[in-house]
């Protein structure tokens, strides 16, 4: 069979709903692979049926694994069986006290690890003991006959519980480590096994862990329920409902819907209670992060364990500052968000160093992808950073090919691109426009014999990573929400206090993920957008019109957000009017086709209950630049610096206004040089980048953007004629390169 006929069966084997995309495990031995599939498909709506799969409640000494138990058997009447009195006792013979004076600590895990291995049951609510889950072999045993649930308390909970239980030593405890040491110690285990997690808030009762262990097991089994739609969907026909039916896998390969339109998730946006956002208030970003991605992504598309490992390798030590995203306080009440501090140095990094695991997890494995990207900005260099960062296994199968105007790029973005020759990532930079790259890369997708012969000959599918994406927007969520967790562990607010939020915007993606951080609970009062005179997007949240007729990009100081067509918009035009898909279906046609339309004014006053707008002048921008340096010596890029201006200009100071800072000054070096008034600025990006680090203080330095430029100035890059053949042998020749080795 060969490989092209495997590349065409793809979309029909996405149809075969009774399992996850996610699910299938390709094996490059393609035959196997289907079997694997047929088969995994099989199993799943077998066993759906006959559910006698335990539930194994995990989690400190203290969590209540016991009391909860009850509760959550009783409620769902199987029986319970508690390890420690129902397993360990009667195997033994002896208390579970005894036996741990009798074999010791060391020993203690080993025994009691030998005895759950040899229990079996099947239909019960199971309550482990503190200290099963540091014996992997008797987890392992576990796991294959039922989920394990985790109940993540708080460890100062969990230390107050057990001096009030007398409790002063737990197993593994030897003399002179402290009960926090050894709670903390095993947090990584419990963490290493959960299928679902109970974030448990300080002062829940048993009745209300009991109440969230169901609902998370609710949520396990209806996985039908957490699907996406198109904003523009026609309505459904009962028909077609099911079979239609997208998962966030499906979303995250297809990126944009068949019929034009974005995915959002049809039953809305997930919750978490007051007492769980306080809960990840004291964690690290990642464990915020994973906290909120679990609530998001189903398990069943991208298990816990995955998305751990995905989380920590999209926010670790790439990042220049340990907290990822901090927020500091500018001035009266204004807060800066840094959402700079990633490899290279925009906003984007914060999307695009989780994106292409998640995208890599849901492509099926049986063919390669080759992603092609048309960047005239920050996009290239984020895309190519994160690509090249996935695993070995998945850089084998994934590329990415950005296509960048010679003349139409910062240098400094043209470094930091070029950087990018060899491998599964590489730019190629064309004697022409941005336009004409997006064209070109159009032009490829549509043409069937470039495409067929990519499929026949190399297995490779050409792929994009668009900023519409789902799982681009997702992760932003999470700094938004993390930048009010930081408010609140600075205790600048008390949870349920309101914030507003200020955004340099574009394609809208950055506020959108601010209102869904709202719709998860973060009490945020308005979403500021900030344009530069490139003002579409301010003047439809002024006047309901998206007005295109007649508008001409005009140069600025911040090009990141100068943007005619603001896709991200439509997710928010398809909220506000409660998903009226045949609303926005006609107001994005009618953009399409006569470059405008309006929104009534009921709809516009619902718009502006969220968000409010404004937009910049170029010598504003500038002197804000001077004027924050001037009074606090802060040094802001010409994005932040719109923002700034803005929310001067529109936020009312009756609380806290957090400015998105959506890069880092010396990306646009020339500008803020300019905004000082400095006199002979250099034109090597190094110098200017050098220049910048006279004027502000070390700490504010990007250490990678500089390493990026010292390293890179003196490399030659490729330059293409503009010329569709031209770029289509760049692209074959890219697949020859990173893929042929594979087959
Ligand atoms: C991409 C970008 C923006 C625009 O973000 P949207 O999500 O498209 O609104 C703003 N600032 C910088 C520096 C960017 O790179
Ligand atoms: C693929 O798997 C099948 C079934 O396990 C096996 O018979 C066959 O030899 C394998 N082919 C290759 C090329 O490994
Ligand atoms: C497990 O079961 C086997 C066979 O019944 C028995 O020989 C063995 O002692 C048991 N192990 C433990 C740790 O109970
Ligand atoms: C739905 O099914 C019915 C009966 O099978 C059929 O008559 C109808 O045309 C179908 N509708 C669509 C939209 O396919």
């Amino acid at each position: 069979m060969t490989l092209m006929r495997f590349c065409l069966l793809l979309p029909k084997l996405r149809t075969v709903k009774c399992t996850r995309l996610s699910t299938l495990r390709f094996s490059p031995n393609l035959t196997t692979g289907c079997l694997a599939f047929f088969s995994s498909a099989w199993l799943s709506t077998t066993t759906h049926q006959k559910e006698k799969r335990n539930i194994i409640l995990m989690g400190p000494p203290g969590a209540g694994k016991t009391s909860v138990g009850q509760v959550v058997a009783y409620r769902l009447g199987m029986p319970i069986i508690d390890i420690d009195d129902d397993v360990l006792e009667k195997t033994w013979g002896v208390t579970v006290a005894d036996k741990l004076s009798e074999v010791g600590g060391e020993q203690f895990i080993d025994v009691e690890g030998e005895a759950v291995c040899n229990f079996s049951a099947s239909g019960s609510v199971i309550s482990l003991t503190g200290s099963n889950p540091l014996h992997s072999g008797s987890m392992q045993h576990l796991k294959k006959g039922g989920l394990v649930v985790y109940l993540d308390v708080d460890t100062n909970d969990i230390i107050q519980r057990l001096s009030r239980m007398k409790v002063n030593r737990i197993v593994g405890q030897d003399a002179g480590i402290s009960m926090r040491e050894i709670l903390l110690y095993r947090k990584q285990f419990y963490e290493k096994w959960f299928d679902l997690r109970v974030l448990c808030g300080s002062g829940d009762t048993v009745e209300e862990v009991a109440d969230k262990v169901l609902h998370v097991l609710d949520r396990y089994q209806n996985s039908e329920s957490e699907t996406y739609i198109s904003t523009r969907r026609k309505p459904l026909s009962e028909n077609t409902s099911a079979s239609n039916s997208k998962y966030f896998s499906d979303v995250v390969v297809e990126g944009l819907a068949p019929d034009g339109g974005l995915y959002v998730p049809k039953n809305g946006f997930p919750k978490l209670e007051p007492r769980e956002w306080l809960r990840i208030a004291s964690r690290s970003y990642p464990a915020r992060a994973l906290a909120i991605l679990e609530k998001c992504i189903h398990p069943m598309d991208v298990s816990p364990s995955e998305l751990r490992t995905m989380v920590h390798r999209a926010y670790g030590e790439n990042f220049a500052c340990d907290s990822i995203a901090p927020v500091k306080h500018l001035i009266h009440n204004q807060y800066v968000l840094e959402l700079f501090h990633g490899p290279t140095a925009s906003f984007k990094d914060l999307a695009l160093q989780l994106m292409p695991q998640l995208f890599a997890h849901c492509l099926p494995r049986m063919c390669n992808y080759l992603i092609l990207v048309a960047t005239s900005g920050d996009t290239g260099s984020a895309v190519l950073s994160g690509f090249s960062r996935l695993n070995d296994c998945d850089r084998q199968r994934i590329g990415v090919l950005v296509f960048f105007p010679e003349d139409g790029v910062s240098e400094i973005q043209k470094l930091q691109m070029t950087g990018f020759r060899e491998g599964n990532v590489r730019s190629v930079s064309v004697l022409s426009d941005f336009d004409f790259c997006q064209r070109t890369i159009k032009r490829m997708f549509a043409d069937s014999s470039l495409t067929g012969h990519l499929a026949v000959e190399y297995a490779t599918v050409l792929s994009t990573a668009n900023s519409i994406n789902w799982a681009r927007l997702l992760p932003q969520v999470v700094y938004h929400s993390s930048a009010y967790l930081d408010l609140v562990r600075d205790g600048v607010v008390t949870f349920g206090d309101p914030v507003d939020v200020c955004i340099p915007t574009g394609n809208f993606g950055n506020a959108m993920s601010a209102l869904y951080a709202k719709q998860m609970g973060i009490p945020i009062r308005k979403v500021i957008c900030a344009s530069n005179h490139n003002c579409v997007v301010a003047d439809f949240i002024n006047t309901g019109q998206y007005d295109l007729r007649g508008r001409k990009l005009v140069v600025s100081n911040s090009p990141a957000i100068d943007i005619l067509k603001s896709s991200n918009l439509e997710r928010f035009i398809y909220h506000t009017s409660d998903g009226d898909s045949n609303l926005v279906r006609d107001l994005f046609l009618s953009l399409e086709k006569d470059q405008f339309f309006k929104v009534s004014l009921d709809l516009l006053q619902r718009i502006n209950q969220d968000v409010s707008a404004g937009w910049c002048s170029e010598e504003d921008c500038l002197a804000a630049i001077q004027g924050v340096y001037g009074s606090t010596g802060y040094l802001m890029d010409t994005h932040t610096a719109v923002a700034k201006v803005i929310a001067d200009r529109l936020q009312d100071k009756t609380c806290p206004v957090v400015v998105c800072s959506t890069a880092h000054h010396g990306k646009f070096a020339p500008a803020v040089l300019k905004a000082l008034q400095c006199q002979n600025i250099p034109s090597e990006p190094l110098e200017q980048l050098k220049q910048l680090g006279t004027v502000a203080d070390k700490s504010q330095t990007h250490a990678d953007l500089f390493e990026c430029l010292r390293e890179r100035r003196k490399h030659k890059h490729t330059v293409c004629q503009a010329d569709f053949s031209v770029l289509a042998e760049e692209v074959e020749t890219m697949i020859q390169d990173s893929f042929l080795k594979v087959y």
